[in-house]
């Protein structure tokens, strides 16, 4: 079943947002928006943005935000499809279902459908198909229900070649893409073949519930292949940004403000079916940056629960410094040896498991106990380097009273001289000091969103009234004004941007528009992946900054020629900060350089760019 995108698009610029929204929460006017309580995280000051131009909303402190298709299938966990359903239904707009398979549709689209259907052939393997007892018997055996397999999609790969290829070729799915999403493989003469073959299935979600991968693990201990096999990485499917289980833990993570991070997918599930839900899997890689930043949408407090084996523990210690660098709360609970969550749970119940999760001790005490097991501090060389090594994560935490009270903490608990602790701790704070130097600069604190919705990595230090600049020409693509596009379109090269994100917006709109000619802001921002249309929101939706005091300083210009007006100024502030920056890189290299004659070609290069600069003119559309 598939709605085609142009009956889609006259769903929602029917309905109104506003409207819709105001169904289920208590929306009120501040400015040129609404304002109401979150629905999503709990609050008592409202930060959730809902705005009637754009037809988008945005909370502010928890970062969920969308369209308005968007916010059904949010608010009533239901699914894309079943949104457009509702609307249409409510708008009394009849839905034609577009025959033409996959016309129209993007590259995504296609590859999240075919899993879906792949998914769904598993799955009835699994439950449905008279090998599939196999699978059902080694679940039964692990104590999973039917029901946990149907909610969380498992299923059975039959066993052969070609189980699978023939599914694909009878549903007529395109076998290349097959192929890209690793579900088949190729082999030296050109036949093709299943590639999780025998397997039970765990398929992995997107934090939306799309499907995005698979993870195939072997039925019987005596197989010799790898335990687990899983899908390569894809257009969709990026490893380390995805956690497994978040679709299914996110509401309780942020319910509970608190994410229990464990290592396998079988932990996951059989906690789930427990009653413990805010879990998320790491799929036994090491805890990434980005996995961090995306769970830090959903709450700032984590548990480790890692095995107890010595890889265990290197994953939990790496983990902690990502995790602290993010600025999680971080605690560790650890199992009897030899159990893991999926074993302790099915063995003790519910609560004695969440005894261990209470009794998780802070990073620091476990780390210290971890050292005194080894015999750390029996021995003055060893013990000296092993309290250096305590006091790094420490110096990574930003809060100065957290870190005496840590401090303290431990030298009580281990019988620890707390000056030695304080000046090691000064140490790894220099040393620290240096390393974040040497990093990227993250200067623009006041901006919150940069800080939650795109890794530091990625913000270079651009001076500030630069990426002001930047920041207002990105916004007013988003006014729904073409003229206003194409202006900043005929006078700014995407590559000129200094942030890479927005110089991916510019791009992408340009191509976008020059095709479709389409200015609908809810349109164009769900043309990007979540973490730049949650950065795109944040800014776009609330009152303009710059704007206000270049309105205050314009009073004349009459409303409908302000943004217009506004759109030139800052091309033009955009166009002579460039020079001031390429005239200002001349001038040190002037100073510095070797010979008079670099100098002076220097030299009359500045003249030039300041003549340029002073006879600046842009281009007007049309
Ligand atoms: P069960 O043994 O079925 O309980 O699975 P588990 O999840 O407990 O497995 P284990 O603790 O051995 O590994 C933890 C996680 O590491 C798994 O859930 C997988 O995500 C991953 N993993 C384990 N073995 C492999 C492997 O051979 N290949 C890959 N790619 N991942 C693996
Ligand atoms: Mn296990």
């Amino acid at each position: 079943m598939r709605i085609s995108e142009s009956k889609i698009e006259e769903i929602r610029s029917a309905a109104n947002i506003v409207d819709v929204i105001s169904e289920y929460v208590q929306l009120r006017k501040r400015g040129r928006n609404y304002i109401g309580l979150c629905p999503f995280h709990s609050e008592k000051t409202p930060s959730f943005t809902v705005s009637d131009e754009k037809q988008i909303y945005h909370c502010f402190g928890c970062h969920n935000g969308g369209n308005v298709f968007k916010f059904l299938m949010e608010y009533k966990k239901i699914s894309f499809i079943e949104a457009v359903q509702e609307l249409a239904e409510q708008l009394g707009i009849e839905l034609n279902y577009d025959q033409s398979t996959f016309e129209g549709q993007t590259e995504q689209e296609i590859l999240f459908d075919i899993n879906t259907e792949v998914a769904r052939y598993f799955s009835n393997n699994l439950l449905n198909d008279e090998e599939g007892q196999i699978a059902r018997d080694y679940f039964q055996k692990r104590n999973i229900k039917v029901q946990t397999m149907r909610a969380f999609g498992l299923g059975y790969a039959l066993n052969g070649w070609e189980n699978l290829v023939s599914f694909l070729k009878q549903k007529n799915i395109d076998l290349e893409k097959a192929l890209q999403l690793g579900l088949i493989g190729r082999n030296k003469d050109g036949r093709v073949y299943d590639k999780l073959a025998g397997r039970i299935i765990f398929p992995i979600f997107s934090p939306n519930g799309r499907v995005i991968a698979f993870a195939g693990r072997k039925l019987r201990d005596d197989d010799t292949g790898a335990k687990y096999i899983n899908s390569p990485e894809s257009m969709i499917y990026i490893k380390g940004r995805v956690l497994y289980g978040l679709s299914f833990a996110k509401d309780e993570i942020r319910k509970l403000d608190k994410a229990i991070i464990v290592e396998g997918y079988m932990d996951l599930i059989s906690l789930y079916q427990a009653g413990v839900k805010n879990v998320v899997a790491v799929s036994g890689t090491a805890l990434t940056d980005e996995q961090a930043q995306l769970l830090s949408r959903y709450t700032k407090n984590v548990v480790l629960l890692f095995d107890a084996d010595t890889a265990g523990i290197a994953a939990s210690m790496r983990s902690i410094e990502i995790l602290l660098r993010k600025d999680f709360d971080v605690k560790i609970a650890t199992l009897p040896s030899g159990e893991d969550p999926d074993s302790f749970v099915n063995k003790y119940g519910k609560e004695e498991f969440e005894e261990t999760i209470k009794r998780a001790e802070n990073f620091l005490e476990y780390q210290t106990a971890y050292y005194e097991k080894q015999g750390m501090f029996d021995e003055p060389t060893k013990a000296a380097e092993a309290i250096r090594d305590l006091v790094k994560p420490i110096a990574i935490i930003d809060d100065e009273l957290k870190r005496n009270l840590l401090i303290k903490n431990i030298s009580r608990k281990f019988n620890l001289r707390e000056k030695l602790l304080e000046k090691e701790l000064e140490k790894a704070l220099e040393q620290e000091k240096r390393n974040v130097k040497s990093q990227p600069q993250r200067i623009y604190k006041e901006d919150s969103v940069i800080q939650k919705t795109l890794a530091p990595e990625k913000i270079k230090s651009v001076p500030p009234p630069l990426y002001n600049t930047e920041k207002e020409i990105i916004k007013l693509l988003f006014e729904n004004d073409s003229t206003i596009i194409e202006l900043i379109l005929q006078n700014i090269e995407p590559e000129t941007l200094e942030l890479e994100i927005h110089r991916n917006v510019l791009s992408s709109i340009k191509e976008y528009f020059s095709e479709k000619g389409n200015t609908n802001p809810a349109d164009l921002i769900s043309l990007f992946d979540e973490d730049t249309q949650s950065y795109l929101r944040e800014i776009t939706i609330e009152q303009y900054t710059l704007s206000h005091t270049w309105f205050e300083r314009h009073p004349s210009i009459d409303a409908e020629n302000k943004l217009y007006k506004y759109a030139i100024d800052l091309i033009k502030k955009y166009k002579q900060l460039h020079f001031d920056m390429k005239i200002a890189e001349n001038q040190r290299a002037i100073e510095n350089a070797d010979s008079e004659e670099i100098a002076i070609s220097l030299m009359k290069e500045n003249q030039e760019l300041e003549r340029r600069r002073r006879e600046l003119k842009i281009d007007l559309p049309g």
